[in-house]
């Protein structure tokens, strides 16, 4: 198709918008600076070890409130999702992987209705390798005190359940960088044009294949992982003579945000389960910048996100970092480790750390 004829992101918005005459326009907006965002840290992400003029010296290499080595492109990456959204008016509030609390808007700008979260560079253990990373984020509405107020942000104003989520999406930065949104009404998929330096709408209406013989899971758990989860995997490597009667293909990347996409394109199921591998961590994954945005993207792409008890979407969030464990994908494989979960067996009695209606619940 000639370019003249393709969408832009900023077409998209605005072909969105009409849908809701009374929108001003903030969203869309605030969406295309998180894009902007997107594409500066690309063109980072794209220098590699060169030196790109970008590096912020002596940053990086501190521990995260996760206990995770921060990179110096994860302090970079989160520097310009601030940077690029603070000034605009539409935020009332940041919060990031990255940083222990929320981030204020500055006093010198105008605060806004929009709460943005996000994972600034997921699957950072790939950059070092030349593997595929994104960003991931989350668009909610600020509490009505909030706006009204103009008061400071604090961590019990982010704890939403993922289903009041107003947009979320990811970008890739693999061997083209996409910017893959869902504002509520269906996936879409945009590619960058290098050339043009804008997302071009490249994937309308992106469906999760419903069936699939891909699993994603980090084998090297197996040991920790809860019954429900170690029989979906043993029937999945039984291939053709097990119970599925099918052979199945097994990926995994360690970087959620592209695992999610290959399994947008081509169906597959996701894994990181809850599992007794740390007591103090009921999953890997954290749910308000991870597992939320990718779960809205999911379902709105016909798929699935749950942590094999519950919708990922439903969840009362108790805390800002807080873990979860996360299946993902083609709708019929996650509902059936929903199925297993639910079905009697030593799964049922979970020790009293890891169940849900235990310390971790809202
Ligand atoms: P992040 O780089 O933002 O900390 O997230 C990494 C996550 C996720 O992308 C990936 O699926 C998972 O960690 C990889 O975990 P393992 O190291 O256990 O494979
Ligand atoms: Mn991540
Ligand atoms: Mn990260």
């Amino acid at each position: 198709m000639p370019l003249s004829q393709r969408w832009t992101l900023t077409r998209y918005l605005i072909e969105e918008r009409r849908r809701f005459p009374q929108a001003i326009g903030d969203l869309n907006a605030l969406i295309l600076d998180v894009s902007l965002a997107c594409k500066a840290i690309a063109r980072i992400v794209a220098f590699g070890a060169l030196d790109h003029g970008m590096s912020l010296p002596g940053q990086g290499g501190s521990v995260n409130v996760q206990g995770e080595v921060q990179k110096p492109l994860d302090v970079l990456s989160n520097e310009i999702f601030l940077r690029m959204n603070e000034w605009n008016g539409h935020l009332a509030g940041m919060a990031s992987e990255e940083m222990d609390e929320p981030r204020q808007i500055p006093d010198a700008y105008t605060r806004g209705k929009y709460l943005l979260v996000f994972d600034p560079l997921d699957g950072s253990s790939n950059i070092d390798v030349n593997v595929s990373v994104g960003s991931i984020f989350s668009i909610l509405r600020a509490p009505q005190t909030v706006v009204d107020s103009g008061r400071d942000v604090t961590e019990a104003d982010f704890l939403q359940p993922g289903a009041t989520q107003v947009a979320a999406g990811y970008a890739l930065y693999g061997p083209t960088t996409m910017f893959v949104l869902t504002v509520g009404n269906g996936v879409a998929g945009f590619t960058l044009n290098p050339n043009l330096g804008e997302f071009v709408l490249t994937h309308k209406n992106i469906q999760v294949p419903a069936e699939t013989q891909e699993f994603a899971i980090n084998s090297s758990n197996t040991r920790f992982w809860e019954p429900p989860v170690k029989r979906y995997v043993d029937e999945c490597l039984a291939g053709k003579t097990g119970p599925r009667g099918k052979d199945f293909n097994m990926r995994w990347i360690a970087s959620m945000v592209a695992e999610a996409h290959r399994i947008l394109m081509r169906g597959g199921v996701f894994m990181y389960p809850r599992d007794t591998k740390d007591a103090g961590k009921p999953g890997r994954l954290r749910l308000l910048y991870e597992a939320n945005p990718i779960g809205f993207v999911m379902e709105q792409a016909g798929g699935r996100a749950s942590t094999g008890r519950q919708p990922v979407l439903g969840i009362l969030p108790a805390a800002l970092h807080q873990r979860i464990g996360l299946i993902f994908g083609s709708r019929s494989e996650v509902e059936r480790i929903e199925r297993y979960h639910q079905e009697p067996g030593p799964s049922e009695a979970p020790p009293p750390l890891f169940a849900e209606r235990g310390l971790f619940r809202a």
